[in-house]
């Protein structure tokens, strides 16, 4: 018998979503891998073994054991794009959308990123994550156990560099396991108006170089975390040729790409980030049938993010059907953020998608595991329920996982497991 630190035992369903290190795209999204009665054998806050109950319990003994009957576990969630550093709201925006006002013609008027940005710059390191705190922590409830933040309210150097820092500070002071991307290119900042072009050099010439020297001296980079560069592709924001130099900028600098694209203009992002081997492409709200297809056959993880279609209040959303059907791996993720998705839980945006986007909810639990594991580079250790990968895993209050998207508004998490520690939600 080995002796192990904690045993998860008699799961209804042990859903592992087991995959190894690779996403799961098109037929392959259908097929959760259920062990039913299933058991999972933890040690040192990763996973040794899962299986049937009456194996597991034969080979292994725990100093502490949790029984899961009647209950459904799989892998914890992993939210693949995220503005979650932040400070103050924008619920004024929120009426003002109601009332018919476009999201594009409130940044142009200096709203809407910007009075985040300003909201950001004037905030200190310890307040940025005094706020953030709590928006990680009902993450975690809901069952969140990874997740890519994104910078892009500062828009200067000192303040890009304010927000790395942010990060740094928020992986090491809470649970969830943060993955960084640089967004210098979320937006043209007030004061360059008119000059989008200097801006555009500003961030290839300072931003990224700074962090860069950030990041090689960070947690991150010693941990082998991964670090991204990311660029807003559209109308109001970068041109391609813009975002082509920039993200190639960050290449030169190591980061790997990802790159909001199509969320609201065609302008061809979507094919640019292919060709410069993107980790995923996300939004993809307007993205024509040929580049979708050219996603299906790239290794680029298509991420779609339905709660900002839902928080738009419109009726069109990212062709996810499509895109699993060509043969993508796709990802699902909150893109919680002030602006256009105010939303931490999986859970509803996993329901979102089933119901507008057509996804049955195995595929949608994919989406939101390995796969979003495979946009931010960590599938190697989280995702999946494989022998080797962090212990990161959920007890469902449900004894059939599919009630994640059937129920909704509610969180359907009755405990979380993150790297072998135990949440409860109680
Ligand atoms: O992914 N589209 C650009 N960026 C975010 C919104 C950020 C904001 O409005 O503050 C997004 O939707
Ligand atoms: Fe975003």
């Amino acid at each position: 018998m080995t002796r192990v630190d904690l045993l998860v035992t008699n799961a209804a369903q042990l859903v592992t979503c087991a995959a190894g290190a690779a996403s799961k795209r098109g037929a392959a999204m259908l097929d959760p891998v259920i062990i039913p009665d299933g058991a999972v054998a933890i040690d040192k806050g990763q996973i040794v073994a899962t299986g049937p109950t009456a194996e597991l319990v034969g080979r292994f003994t725990a100093a502490r054991t949790l029984d899961a009957s009647g209950r459904a576990v799989c892998p914890g969630f992993v939210d693949a794009h995220t503005h979650v550093v932040y400070a103050g709201n924008r619920v004024d925006e929120f009426e003002l959308k109601i009332r018919g006002a476009a999201y594009l013609d409130i940044l142009a008027a200096g709203g809407g990123i910007h009075s985040t940005v300003r909201r950001v710059r004037e905030a200190s390191l310890e307040c940025l994550v005094e706020e953030t705190l709590p928006r990680l922590r009902e993450m975690l409830q809901l069952g969140t156990t990874s997740v890519e933040v994104k910078t892009g309210y500062g828009l200067d150097t000192a303040t890009e560099l304010k927000m790395l820092a942010a990060i740094e500070a928020l992986d090491a002071g809470q649970p969830i396991d943060l993955v960084p991307t640089f967004l210098g290119a979320h937006a043209v900042p007030l004061e360059f108006a008119g000059h989008a072009e200097e801006y555009v050099e500003c961030v290839i010439e300072e931003q990224i170089p700074a962090a860069a020297a950030w990041y090689g001296n960070s947690s991150f980079a010693r941990r082998g975390v991964p670090f991204f560069i990311d660029v807003f592709c559209e109308q109001n924001a970068f041109s391609l040729e813009q975002s082509r130099r920039i993200l190639e900028a960050g290449i030169a600098h190591r980061m790997r790409v990802k790159a909001h694209v199509d969320e609201f203009t065609h302008l061809g992002g979507a094919a640019l980030a292919l060709s410069l081997e993107a980790a995923s492409i996300d939004h993809l709200d307007v993205t024509p049938g040929e580049e979708l297809n050219l996603a299906a056959r790239a290794s680029t993880v298509c991420v779609v993010l339905p709660a900002v279609n839902f928080h738009f209040g419109g009726d069109r959303f990212a062709d996810a059907r499509a895109m699993i059907d060509a043969g993508a791996a796709v990802a699902l993720a909150t893109d919680r953020n002030p602006g256009s998705a105010p939303c931490p839980s999986i859970p509803l945006v996993m329901a979102i998608a089933c119901r507008y986007q057509k996804l049955l909810p195995a595929e949608a639990l994919h989406a939101a595991t390995i796969n979003a594991a495979a946009a931010i580079g960590i599938a190697g250790d989280a995702g999946s329920l494989d022998p080797g990968k962090s212990a990161d895993l959920l007890i469902l209050k449900s004894a059939d996982y599919r009630s994640l998207a059937y129920e909704f508004g509610g969180n359907p998490i009755q405990a979380v497991i993150k790297r072998g520690q135990v949440f409860p939600n109680t």
